[in-house]
């Protein structure tokens, strides 16, 4: 879990119903910038050799393939600019997953993505980590086209939801990194998480 004033500060105006739909986006891409910083600490580069204006020295830059990031819609879709703002150069690939209110299982409706992720470092946009389902749904769709390296951020987590994913990966030849930005309480009989925000696709992008 990142553990920073800022981050605390801005999710919780981000958590008031009072917030509109323009700060909350703008607040949600801030947020998304602030957890990359975290999520790419084991981000692959190699060393690079450079001429500044006063001497030669060694660099390093990003190493090829580049990582792939994948927001999961709709709601990931609002932290796609404030992760590619730290990371300009990676792919994106789009992963649309929908989970059933009433059962809670989470399928795939639509994706986009390279069909080969070997050797890729993938980075999976989801703000609310509220079952686990979408996120095992998501994680196991990319292990299956050859990721082994994936890295979750979400702004808000559920220990349920956390639980889940630990269970699904523990032992797991392809160990997966959880990067949020609290923890919550608990999950409500609906599946929200409690104290939460609400429905983060609702709240960026108005109920449709
Ligand atoms: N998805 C949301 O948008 N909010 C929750 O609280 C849980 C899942």
């Amino acid at each position: 879990m990142a553990n920073h004033p800022l981050i605390t500060h801005k999710l919780t105006v981000l958590r008031d119903k009072e917030t509109n739909s323009q700060v909350f986006r703008h607040l949600v891409e801030e947020l998304v910038t602030l957890l990359a910083y975290e999520a790419t600490r084991e981000v692959k580069i190699h060393p690079v050799e450079i001429v500044t204006p006063v001497a030669p020295t060694q660099g390093a830059m990003l190493s090829l393939p580049r990582p792939v990031v994948v927001p999961i819609l709709r709601a990931g879709l609002g932290m796609l600019e404030g992760m590619m703002r730290v990371i300009p150069s990676a792919d994106v690939g789009f992963l649309g997953m929908v989970r059933d209110e009433k059962t809670l299982q989470a399928s795939t409706y639509a994706n986009r993505l390279p069909d080969d992720l070997t050797g890729r470092q993938c980075y999976v946009l989801d703000p609310m980590l509220a079952t686990g389902g979408t996120l095992v749904a998501a994680f196991n769709y990319l292990i299956d086209k050859g990721a082994k390296d994936i890295t979750a951020i979400c702004l808000l987590s559920a220990p349920e939801g956390v639980a889940t994913v630990e269970r699904a990966f523990k032992g797991s030849e392809f160990p997966v990194t959880l990067v949020t930005g609290a923890m919550d309480e608990k999950l409500n009989e609906h599946g929200y998480i409690v104290p939460g925000l609400g429905d983060a696709g609702d709240r960026l992008y108005g109920v449709v």
